[in-house]
């Protein structure tokens, strides 16, 4: 074409792609570049403004790494982590969130009644449920990777003065579906801002933070894998977590229980002088299809 128009470019590029070429990536590259162009056009974008956005990604790819995921983070805090999660979410399943950047693989076994608190200090919280399939029956032998922050609001891969797996655990539920486990209640934090996200967040005149939360993967042979998260309903972030991941069936209450309710058969029974934390969150796979 020689008479490429700022009308007509959109058409140009999609006939210049092969017939040849993959469909999906005819569909999602076609669909990409006329929304690209559209906003363009919306916009009136200025030669700056280009630049700018240059300037932003070329920042993220400055300081991705192993350790930090600046793309990742980027797609976080602008929704677009959630809505893709979202779209694929089962009906049937307890709804997903975001997987976040600081999920260590390979913790350690945690045993059903387990602590995951060791030595660290802060309000213990017993959390405990069921994994299900959609009809409601247990799930025997669904394993569920459990990881948080330590009470700093750092994660072990944050923070040198954590081991690799603190505040990581394994749990493999019972024949019955039931998990159980002993940890601190989870504290807010914020997500780094110290590279060109915090640049976007400061500019939307938006803060860092995301509300409490413990993150679950829920596995079972024949299910699809669960990514999910639960919230407490007290935290004052929950209605402006800042990677958009909190979702009602999430938000649960963290009921406060006498020391002498706490139960037998976990790794702190006779050891809770306070009283402690307690949450119920049973979990929905959906079968694989
Ligand atoms: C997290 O919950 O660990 C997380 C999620 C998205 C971005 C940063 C952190
Ligand atoms: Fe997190």
């Amino acid at each position: 074409m020689r008479n490429v128009t700022k009308d007509n470019i959109t058409d140009v590029f999609m006939g210049y792609m092969s017939p040849d070429m993959s469909p999906r990536m005819r569909e999602v590259l076609g669909a990409l570049v006329r929304h690209m162009h559209d906003f363009a056009r919306e916009t009136k974008l200025t030669h700056e403004e280009w630049r700018a956005g240059i300037a932003f990604l070329e920042g993220c790819a400055a300081i991705e790494s192993e350790d930090r995921h600046e793309f990742v983070l980027a797609s976080d805090v602008l929704g677009l982590s959630s809505l893709i999660d979202m779209l694929h979410s089962s009906d049937d399943a307890t709804s997903s969130s975001v997987l976040g950047p600081f999920h260590v693989s390979g913790a350690p076994p945690l045993e059903i009644g387990g602590d995951m608190k060791r030595h660290y200090g802060g309000p213990v919280l017993l959390a405990e449920g069921v994994v299900r399939d959609p009809e409601g029956n247990p799930i025997p032998n669904a394993t569920i990777d459990i990881w948080q922050t330590a009470p700093n609001g750092l994660y072990a891969s944050q923070d040198t003065e954590q081991d690799t797996y603190s505040f990581h655990g394994l749990q493999t539920v019972g024949d019955d579906g039931r998990y159980a486990f002993t940890t601190v209640k989870p504290v807010e934090y914020t997500v780094p801002s110290d590279g060109p996200v915090g640049d976007i967040l400061r500019a939307c005149g938006r803060h860092p933070w995301r509300p409490s939360h413990l993150h679950y993967i829920v596995e079972a042979d024949g299910f699809r894998p669960l990514v999910t998260e639960i919230f407490s309903e007290d935290d004052p972030y929950l209605d402006q977590d800042t990677v958009f991941g909190v979702r009602s069936d999430l938000v649960m209450t963290y009921e406060k229980r006498p020391a002498a309710e706490f139960p037998s058969g976990m790794a702190l029974s006779g050891q809770i002088s306070e009283p402690y934390l307690h949450v119920t969150f049973d979990v929905t796979l959906a079968r694989k299809t």
